[in-house]
């Protein structure tokens, strides 16, 4: 008998600003539907920055957002998700401004505030290959419910900044906590950013975080101008410039997941 097809939960998670989380969301998303995965990004974000960079709307237009997501009756699943994107083969649930009350209004109104997202996403099990999580640069309730509704975690660490591993501490004590109610949820790593095994710097923070977050993904992703440019132009990588070194990185990254979630890829593997 084939086995059960079950969904990765993928959340990627560091509340540190600008360390990489959109990024990776987008292009490890882009890069396992070239390998014949099914995706799906949600967006966790008030920013809506992967919203803004996949979506083909304006995030101020769309009814159901995981804002009304988490808020509304499961019913509304169907609602929020569009497979009408900027990237093919990936799906996406809207982030939206409204997120940014969302917090408050989850511990008013419903009992286990931080298990909302995994149980309106429990459906999905199964459907989708992969689902990547974007969370915002906090700790507190949304980036809660990612990590409850994971089966898996990457943490974005900016390897060309001496500060790339301020806060990590907090996010591995908070990891620990929410363990209590996701007892699975796995690590897969550390995924380095803007990394340069040259500087000294990158070589130091790649120490640390082997130290303190304990794994490091395979494929570090160098600092590189065309990924500003692919999110200007709504593209991934690949679409935007496929012979770059940061588009090949990516799809290693996602090539060397795919092997480690034992996800059956099909397509482009070879490239
Ligand atoms: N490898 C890279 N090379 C060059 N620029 C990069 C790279 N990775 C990310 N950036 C740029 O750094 C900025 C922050 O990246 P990104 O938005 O992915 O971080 P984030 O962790 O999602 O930020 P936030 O915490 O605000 O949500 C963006 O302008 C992005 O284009
Ligand atoms: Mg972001």
């Amino acid at each position: 008998m084939a086995a059960e097809r079950r969904t990765c939960f993928i959340a990627v998670a560091n509340h540190k600003g600008g360390c990489g989380k959109t990024t990776t969301v987008v292009h490890l998303g882009a890069e396992f539907a070239r390998l014949g995965l099914s995706v799906l990004i949600v967006d966790l974000d008030p920013q809506a920055n992967a919203s803004l960079h996949v979506g083909r709307k304006h995030p101020s237009e769309v009814p159901v957002t995981c804002a009304e997501l988490l808020l509304a009756e499961p019913e509304k699943l169907p609602l929020a998700i569009h497979d009408d994107t900027n990237i093919e083969g990936v799906a996406l649930i809207y982030g939206s401004l409204a997120l940014g009350r969302t917090e408050d209004q989850l511990r008013e109104r419903t009992p286990r505030p931080a298990e909302e997202l995994r149980s309106k996403l429990a459906p999905l099990d199964g459907i989708y290959d992969v689902v990547l999580m974007d969370c915002p640069p906090s700790l507190k309730l949304l980036t809660s419910n990612a990590l409850a509704a994971a089966t898996h975690l990457i943490i974005p660490v900016i390897s060309g900044s001496q500060y790339g591993m301020y806060g990590v501490t907090d996010l591995m004590h908070h990891v620990g906590m929410i363990r209590r109610i996701n007892p699975g949820l796995a690590l897969l790593g550390a995924l380095l950013m803007r990394h340069d095994e040259r500087q000294t710097v990158c070589k130091l923070i790649e120490g640390t975080a082997r130290a303190e977050i304990g794994r490091l993904l395979p494929v570090r992703i160098s600092t590189s101008t065309k990924v500003e440019q692919a999110a200007m132009a709504n593209a991934s990588l690949h679409r935007w410039d496929r012979s770059a070194k940061v588009s090949r990185e990516f799809h290693q990254l996602a090539v060397a997941l795919a092997a480690e979630l034992q996800l059956s890829v099909s397509g482009e593997e070879d490239e």
